[in-house]
């Protein structure tokens, strides 16, 4: 049998906050035990504003290791040689002007979603990946998760029949009267609110069972947005917005997606029906560990119930670095599951609800509009 040469992909780590410890930590998982034997990742450097933080994230998140720079700009690890790709994980509001900078510096990037603060923003950076000729990818990690990979093979497979309709909720009770007006679930000049920071949960799942359905032809849906905002600070505290994917003529099915800041989610978080069944995915939505199908009869009696469960080691955050790894090494600019048109959609989406729902960013926040 021929030997499988892994390869090693270097990763920057821009920012020490807590999703950027919780993926850096992913990365050091051996990839074996998710019976990956291609890919080897490697952290070369973490940039933050301040290099001690850098040092104490090393200390703390990455076991202290020396092999890693810490360095106290963002700039340090866009322009180290040793740093193939960046991975942003700073307030949405930077994602657009951290990745920017890194794709000029002509580095792969992964940035965190919500991608972007609009849709605009992500086409320029699109644009500038594009002339620069590096990969770009929204940590869009839930679909790339083994559970996320059979699920698809069960709606798009065909013995439910097509899907009807999809129910999802990502909310978390962020305790707002307590915590500071500037965290940035709260900050407006941070993006703050529910549908940036927990809508692309709910939103992922609509785009997994209906916009990808082969029966939808890539066809965008109709979008309906509603916005409850605290008097807080002004941002969207429990946001719900409904798509209508009818247009392809194919397909008639609707997705009802909510989020909030101050309760907990609802678990199951995602229920998916379909003619022929339904398909129940339990909470928290970005990392579910289970589901259950149920297969219906012509009267709509449950005629067989199967509960699945996927366990692996880690958080699961690995999954996605695997492809950005495996398309780094294949020459791709994009990636096969969530490609950029995808997080196109899901901004287009953001930017209607914000509209209809009158959640405004103060001004400046946007870069290009
Ligand atoms: N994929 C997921 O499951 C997931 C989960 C949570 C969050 N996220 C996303 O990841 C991003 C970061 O979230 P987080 O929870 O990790 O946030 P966080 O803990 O507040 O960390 C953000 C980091 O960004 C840097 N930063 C740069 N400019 C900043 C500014 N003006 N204000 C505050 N911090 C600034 C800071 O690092 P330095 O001081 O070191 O520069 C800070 O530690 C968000 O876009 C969020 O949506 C994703």
């Amino acid at each position: 049998m021929a030997q499988i040469h892994p390869v090693t992909l270097r990763w920057g780590i821009i920012s020490t906050g807590g999703i950027a410890s919780a993926f850096s930590k992913d990365l050091l998982v051996d990839p074996k035990t998710r019976n990956v034997n291609d890919i080897v990742h490697k952290i070369a450097a973490v940039g933050s504003r301040s290099v001690d933080k850098a040092q104490e994230f090393i200390n703390h998140s990455l076991a202290g290791d020396k092999s890693i720079k810490a360095y106290g700009t963002y700039a340090e690890v866009y322009n180290d040689a040793d740093v193939d790709v960046v991975y942003v994980a700073t307030p949405h509001t930077y994602h657009y002007e951290n990745s920017l900078d890194a794709i000029k510096a002509k580095k792969h990037v992964l940035c965190e979603k919500p991608v972007t603060s609009n849709r605009a923003e992500l086409q320029s950076l699109l644009d500038a990946a594009k002339e620069a000729g590096v990969f770009f990818m929204e940590a869009m990690w839930t679909r790339f998760q083994p559970l996320s990979l059979e699920f698809k093979k069960l709606s798009d497979g065909g013995e439910l029949g097509l899907p009807i309709s999809v129910h999802a909720d990502l909310s978390g009770n962020f305790r707002i009267y307590d915590i500071p007006k500037t965290h940035r679930i709260l900050d407006p000049q941070l993006g703050g609110g529910a549908l940036l920071d927990l809508g692309p949960y709910p939103l992922v799942w609509a785009i997994m069972a209906l916009y990808e359905n082969p029966a939808n032809n890539a066809t965008y849906p109709s979008i309906t947005g509603s916005i409850l905002k605290t008097p807080l600070t002004g941002v969207d505290c429990n946001t719900s917005f409904t798509l209508n994917f009818s247009q392809s003529n194919l397909l008639a099915a609707q997705a009802v997606l909510s989020c909030s800041i101050n309760t907990d989610g609802l678990d199951p978080g995602v229920t998916v029906r379909y003619e022929k069944g339904s398909i129940r995915i339990s909470a928290p939505i970005y990392c579910p560990k289970s589901f259950v199908v149920r297969y219906l009869d012509g009267r709509g009696v449950v005629v067989r119930e199967e509960k699945r469960f996927f366990e692996y080691v880690g958080r699961g955050m690995h999954f996605q670095a695997d492809e950005v790894a495996r398309c780094i090494r294949d020459g791709l600019r994009e990636s096969r599951l969530w490609g950029h048109e995808k997080s196109l959609l899901e901004m287009h989406i953001f930017d209607e609800v914000r509209k209809q729902g009158g959640y405004e960013l103060p001004s400046g926040v946007e870069k290009v509009h």
